[in-house]
Parts: structure tokens; C-alpha cells; sequence
């Protein structure tokens, strides 16, 4: 620049880049933080390792001229971008800045985060994005939405090629719920977080319903009624650090895979306890998740929706340093019966654990789909069937221990050989049957019972018979649908062994465009 010192063209830099890291200023960062919100900049630092974040388009402005725009200068134009790493891994990530207008999404705002989606893919590395934004710049009219319909096309191009992560820190309203919706996994933080599509105001104008912004989009009720919140945290620091654990167990994109990770738990510590955990009885529950943390390497079970569709258990884990997704239903909650929401959550997660190259590992007690009205009209046919594609469709190796029941169509449901289980083990105390006794016994002997003289006594025994026969894991495995019967206590020196004949399992997809699974 002629006329200008290097010095002073230093200074130049200094300046315009604290002009615009000072965000919307002190008053807007002071409303910021009395609001219990970090800044958009203090929110990458405490996610990525210290120091490594990498900002890009720090200079670049909009450039809509419409209600006084033309003269607004727009910090960052309201959003922080860039890249980093996480534990020496990169990432791409983009913290919307409400202390500029709202972090609210206007064109160029937009093509920030683009810019590092597009360069995620590129390098296959995750995009983090943290959510805290008034939705689109009204100000800027139809590009805001172009800006969020390109965002959109970009969550959906890059699904199932580097893993997509939402933090929730503030509201998300509108349409622009849906890129985190399309995005992998959604983290959301109590007290902070609002996400919904129609607000309060909007509920209340339409329907007179009266309901809280809390109640209707926070994060306990995304965690529990509706689905769409996977992770839950207490503050910003534990959403963070719980991001950094989460990409612990996945790998950056769809060509690797997950991190191996070893630990001191050995591979075939023996599991004696396992056969106290399960009753024998079938109307006597247990919790599966005992069952989970004993076959795991200590310590390692990161839950997935602990709080929605409580009966079915879903999160990852680490057996033997290696990465597994793992699907179990809690006799606990409904008797482990698979229902709707149970089929969604499943299917979904074993889906994301597909398409990264993370094993699956199904744990079997379940007493088939869940009955009534209710579900018939929600369409569990629809539902359920999600879950049956999501276990054929996967090529990642694929281990089934089938605990206790496994009855008719939700056995078929969670992992069974023929939906291309690679080993299917079976404890001693499994049933796999069509379906449960007391059902059986009225169908296929309502003749015998019609007839008998004491309905009771016969009832009693063509039950002990149907028992005997079917409740047990021989059959199956007469018939070479289950591979091994197991002592419970080997399961985990079992499933290691599994997971490392299987870890070279190579699938050549069929060469089709998509699938339709069912939605
Ligand atoms: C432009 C916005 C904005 C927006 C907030 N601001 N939202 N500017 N476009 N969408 C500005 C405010 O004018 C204000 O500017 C500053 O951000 C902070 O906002 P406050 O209202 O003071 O903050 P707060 O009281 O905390 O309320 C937060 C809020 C509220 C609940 C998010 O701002 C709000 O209701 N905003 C509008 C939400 C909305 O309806 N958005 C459009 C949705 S339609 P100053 O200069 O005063 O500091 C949509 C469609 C997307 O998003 C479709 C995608 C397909």
C-alpha cells in the first residue's frame, strides 16, 4: 500500500480484526452473558484443542443495502468460522454470534458456513456447528432462505461422508431447525437451548395452546418426548467436553475407520456375574444395561438418547479398543417391547454406525412389537420395517447375542442371521420362538382347550410343552441360526474375537442409486 509503513500496515490488520472480533460489542456481550451464554469465539476455544482454531472470513460483510443495511456494519457478519483440531484431529467449525443482530442468517452469513462444509467434505473431516441464532436476517428478505436451502443441500449431500455435529446454545427457530435435523447428532444444553419450529407467540395465535419456550423446545423435552436431542449437558463446558468424547469413537469420514483405542481392560476378563443379572423367568424384568457395562471395556459406554425410547438401549462403546454401536432392548421399560419410537431410534443410529464403519453388536431380549391402536395408527408397519432395512442394508460386521426372548417378527427385527448377522450367539437362557407361549397355546391349541375338561390344567400343560420345545436355543441353532450357545460368561472374550475375525469384512454395495427405506 503505497504511503504506508509496514508497521502501520500491521496495525491496520490489529485494528480491523479487534473491530470485528469485539463481536456486536460490549453491551451485546454483556446481554450475552447475563443470558448465562458464552460468545460465539469463547465457544471453538473451549471445543477445539487450545489453540488451534483457524478463523476464516474474519473481513466478510454483506452487502444488502435494504431498511438502513446498506450503512450497518456487521461484525463477522454474525457468525465465527473456520477450522481446528480435536484431540490432533481435524474439524471444521462454524458458532453463530448473537451479539451480532441475532446471529441471524443472512447471505453471506450463509456462505460462511458453506465454505467450511464444503471444505469438510474435501478434506473429510466433521463440521460442528453451534447453534445460536434469530433465524433468518428478516432484513435480507428471500437470501437469507436461499442461504439456509443451500445449508440444507449441503447437511444432505454430506450425510453419510463426514459426520455432522449440531450444538444447540441458544434459540434455533423456524426452518432453520432443520439443518441440525439433518445433521447427525443434535446437542443440546439445559436452560440454554430452544429449538422449535413454530415459537410460543405462534403456538398460542394458532391454536390458543399456552406453553413456555422451555417446555415446548428445550433440551429436556427434546430429550425425552420428541427425539431430537441424542446428547443432553448442564452448560456449555460439559456440551463441549462431551462433543470431544463423542468424536473419540467415530472416525473423521466414511473412507476410515473408527479410532482404535487401547486400555487396560482385558479382552477376555470373564463376565461371571452376567447370569445373575438375567432371570430365567420371562415376566421377570432386568436391566439390559448391566448387561452392557459388564461386555464392554470399562467405562466406555457413551448412551444415545438415554431418555427417549427408554426400551431400547443404543450408544457406542469400545470392546477391546475398538468402536461398536450397540442396540439393545431394556426388558425395563415396556418389557423391551420395539415400538415407534424405539424403531426410529434404532434404525437411525444403526444407520449413522453403517455408514462409518462402526461394528454393530445387538443384545436380544425382546418380546416382540409393542400392541395396540395406538401404534397400528402411528404406523408402526412404516416404523418398524425402518429397522429391519437398517440391520439388511449394513455391511459392517454385525454380531448378535440373543439374551432371552426373541419372538416372531422383532427377532427377526433385531439382527437375526438371515438379515446377514456375521455370528449369532445365544446364552443358554434364550427363547427364540414365534411368539411367547401364553399367545401360542390360545391359537394353535384352542381346539384341545375348547374341549377340555379342566381348561386350566390342559392350558398349564400344553404351556409347559410349547416351553419346552421352543424355549431354548437349541432349536435354532439345530437349524444353524445361531452359531454358538454360550456361558454368559464368556460373552466378552466371545465378542472380541468376533469383532477381530470380522474387522477385514468387506460389502460391495449393489451398485444401485438409493433404497427407499421406509420414512
Ligand atoms: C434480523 C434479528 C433477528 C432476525 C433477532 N434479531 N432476530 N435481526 N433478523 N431474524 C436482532 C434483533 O433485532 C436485535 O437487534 C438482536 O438481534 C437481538 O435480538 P433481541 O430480540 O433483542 O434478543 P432476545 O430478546 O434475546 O430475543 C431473541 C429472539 C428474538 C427470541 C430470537 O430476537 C426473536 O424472536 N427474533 C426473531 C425470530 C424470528 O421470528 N426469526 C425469523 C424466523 S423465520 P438489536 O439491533 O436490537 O440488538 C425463519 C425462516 C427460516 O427463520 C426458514 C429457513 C427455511
Amino acid at each position: 500500500m503505497p504511503g504506508k509503513t509496514l508497521a502501520e500496515l500491521l496495525q491496520e490488520l490489529e485494528r480491523k480484526e479487534a473491530t470485528v472480533t469485539a463481536g456486536g460489542g460490549e453491551k451485546a456481550v454483556k446481554k450475552q452473558r447475563s443470558s448465562g451464554k458464552l460468545t460465539a469465539r469463547e465457544r471453538i476455544a473451549l471445543l477445539l484443542d487450545q489453540g488451534s482454531f483457524e478463523e476464516m472470513d474474519l473481513f466478510l460483510e454483506h452487502r444488502s443495502t435494504r431498511f438502513g443495511m446498506g450503512e450497518k456494519h456487521v461484525p463477522a457478519d454474525g457468525v465465527v468460522a473456520g477450522f481446528g483440531t480435536i484431540d490432533g484431529r481435524a474439524v471444521c467449525v462454524y458458532s453463530q454470534d448473537f451479539t451480532v443482530m441475532g446471529g441471524s442468517l443472512g447471505e453471506m452469513h450463509a456462505k460462511k458456513i458453506c465454505k467450511v462444509m464444503d471444505m469438510a467434505v474435501r478434506i473429510g473431516a466433521p463440521v460442528i456447528g453451534i447453534n445460536d441464532s434469530g433465524g433468518a436476517r428478516i432484513q435480507e428478505g428471500i437470501d437469507s432462505l436461499s442461504g439456509y436451502g443451500q445449508i440444507f443441500y449441503r447437511n444432505t449431500r454430506a450425510s453419510g461422508v463426514i459426520p455432522q455435529i449440531a450444538i444447540i446454545a441458544g434459540p434455533c427457530a423456524g426452518g432453520a431447525v432443520y439443518s441440525p435435523a439433518l445433521m447427525d447428532f443434535v446437542f443440546m444444553i439445559e436452560k440454554t437451548s430452544k429449538m422449535f419450529v413454530t415459537g410460543p407467540q405462534v403456538v398460542k395465535a394458532a391454536t390458543g395452546e399456552e406453553v413456555s419456550a422451555e417446555d415446548l423446545g428445550g433440551a429436556r423435552t427434546h430429550a425425552t418426548k420428541s427425539g431430537v436431542a441424542a446428547f443432553t449437558a448442564v452448560s456449555e463446558e460439559e456440551c463441549f467436553a462431551l462433543v470431544r468424547h463423542f468424536l473419540s469413537y467415530i472416525p473423521s469420514n466414511n473412507s476410515e475407520d473408527p479410532p482404535f483405542l487401547e486400555n487396560d481392560d482385558p479382552p477376555d476378563r470373564e463376565n461371571p456375574d452376567l447370569f445373575h443379572v438375567v432371570s430365567p423367568n420371562p415376566n421377570k424384568p432386568y436391566d439390559m444395561k448391566k448387561v452392557v457395562l459388564e461386555i464392554i471395556d470399562k467405562g466406555s459406554f457413551l448412551e444415545v438418547l438415554p431418555d427417549y425410547a427408554r426400551n431400547v438401549v443404543v450408544g457406542f462403546a469400545r470392546i477391546g479398543g475398538h468402536s461398536v454401536g450397540i442396540i439393545a432392548n431394556q426388558p425395563y421399560h415396556l418389557a423391551g417391547c420395539l415400538d415407534i419410537d424405539a424403531a426410529d431410534k434404532a434404525s437411525r443410529f444403526i444407520r449413522f454406525c453403517d455408514a462409518f464403519n462402526i461394528p454393530l453388536l445387538t443384545l436380544v431380549d425382546v418380546p416382540g412389537f409393542l400392541p395396540g391402536s395406538h401404534q397400528e395408527f402411528g404406523g408402526i408397519i412404516r416404523h418398524g420395517a425402518k429397522v429391519l432395512f437398517a440391520y439388511s442394508e449394513a455391511t459392517v460386521p454385525k454380531i448378535t447375542v440373543i439374551v432371552r426372548k426373541a419372538y416372531g417378527g422383532a427377532y427377526l427385527a433385531m439382527c437375526c442371521r438371515d438379515l446377514g448377522a456375521d455370528l449369532v450367539m445365544a446364552w443358554p437362557t434364550a427363547e427364540i420362538a414365534v411368539m411367547g407361549a401364553e399367545g401360542a397355546v390360545d391359537i394353535i391349541f384352542r381346539r384341545e382347550l375348547e374341549k377340555a375338561l379342566d381348561v386350566d390344567a390342559e392350558r398349564e400343560k400344553l404351556l409347559a410343552e410349547y416351553r419346552e420345545q421352543f424355549y431354548n436355543p437349541y432349536e435354532a441353532a439345530k437349524r444353524g441360526y445361531v452359531d454358538q450357545v454360550i456361558h454368559p460368561k464368556h460373552t466378552r472374550r466371545k465378542v472380541v474375537r468376533g469383532l477381530e475375525l470380522l474387522w477385514s469384512k468387506r460389502e460391495i454395495g449393489r451398485g444401485k442409486k438409493h433404497g427407499n427405506i421406509p420414512v
